[in-house]
């Protein structure tokens, strides 16, 4: 992994990638997109080998504005070897997962989507012409064990749970269409296990049966399994230690 991009790199789980991926190898160079690079803590906004784009999932313009940016970094010819999508939306000033069906709002159904899977799908789009070379290209999208369709036992976060089904339906189409068009990928959805995070904050008395990682060891767990992504792992959900999903 030597040239990668990180969408929601201004957050907890991106962020934390990030500074591992740079960290492990020193030719690597990451380009990382947010909505804000100022809230990017400052010892990863200084690194020489990380260039931040702005960038909103919730902006039509924004894909084009991000192929421009990375246009002047990274020429579409040399390309990246991993995307990874890890921009999310649970919860806002706005929004709150659902406890019961009064509570749905067309409006946050249709934020969780543009965050939780149109973005990433777009953002693939804006960067196919980075992901034609003929090296291995690992494109990842965290994911969330709350999208599995099979698993859905509990009820309840309709909004956060439905977009988090079609980012998993939109992985497994690109998973069909991208080995056609950008041999050789792996495209596969990732659940990051459940992590310290402004994300997961508000949730934090009822996760504590649960383990919760911090966002470094989540990094690190993500990493081996990101890292281990093979051809054959195309189109798979897979969890922080590398078991599969049910989708
Ligand atoms: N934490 C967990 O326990 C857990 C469990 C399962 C899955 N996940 C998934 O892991 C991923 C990372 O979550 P996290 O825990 O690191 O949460 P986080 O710290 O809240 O980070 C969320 C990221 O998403 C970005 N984002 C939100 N709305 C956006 C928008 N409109 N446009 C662009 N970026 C936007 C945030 O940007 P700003 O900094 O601008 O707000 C931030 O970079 C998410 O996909 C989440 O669903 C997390």
């Amino acid at each position: 992994m030597k040239r990668i991009l990180v969408a929601g790199v201004s957050g907890a789980i991106g962020g934390a990638l990030a500074e591992a991926i740079l960290e492990r190898d020193e030719e690597s160079v990451v380009v990382g997109l947010c909505r804000d690079p100022g809230k990017v803590p400052e010892p990863l906004r200084n690194q020489s080998r990380m260039t931040l784009l702005t960038w909103n999932a919730e902006d039509d313009q924004s894909p084009d504005s991000v192929a421009r940016g990375l246009g002047k970094i990274l020429p579409a010819s040399e390309g990246i070897d991993t995307f990874i999508y890890a921009a999310g939306l649970l919860h806002d000033s706005d929004m709150f997962p659902e406890k019961r069906l009064e509570e749905l709002k067309a409006e946050s159904l249709s934020r969780a989507f543009a965050v939780n899977a149109s973005g990433f799908a777009i953002l693939v789009q804006a960067l196919l012409p980075w992901l034609r070379h003929r090296e291995f290209k690992r494109i990842v999208a965290i994911s969330a064990k709350v999208g599995s369709i099979e698993d859905n036992r509990m009820g309840g976060w309709y909004a956060y749970r439905s977009s988090k089904a079609a980012l998993n339906m939109l992985v497994r189409t690109l998973a069909v269409e991208l080995p056609r068009r950008c041999k050789s990928v792996a495209c596969v959805s990732l659940h990051p296990g459940t992590t310290d995070s402004a994300l997961s904050d508000p949730f934090k008395q009822s996760l504590a049966q649960l383990q919760v990682h911090s966002a470094d060891d989540t990094a690190k767990n993500l990493l081996a399994v990101i890292e281990g992504i093979m051809p054959e792992d195309n189109g798979r959900f897979l969890s922080w230690d590398g078991s599969q999903l049910p989708w």
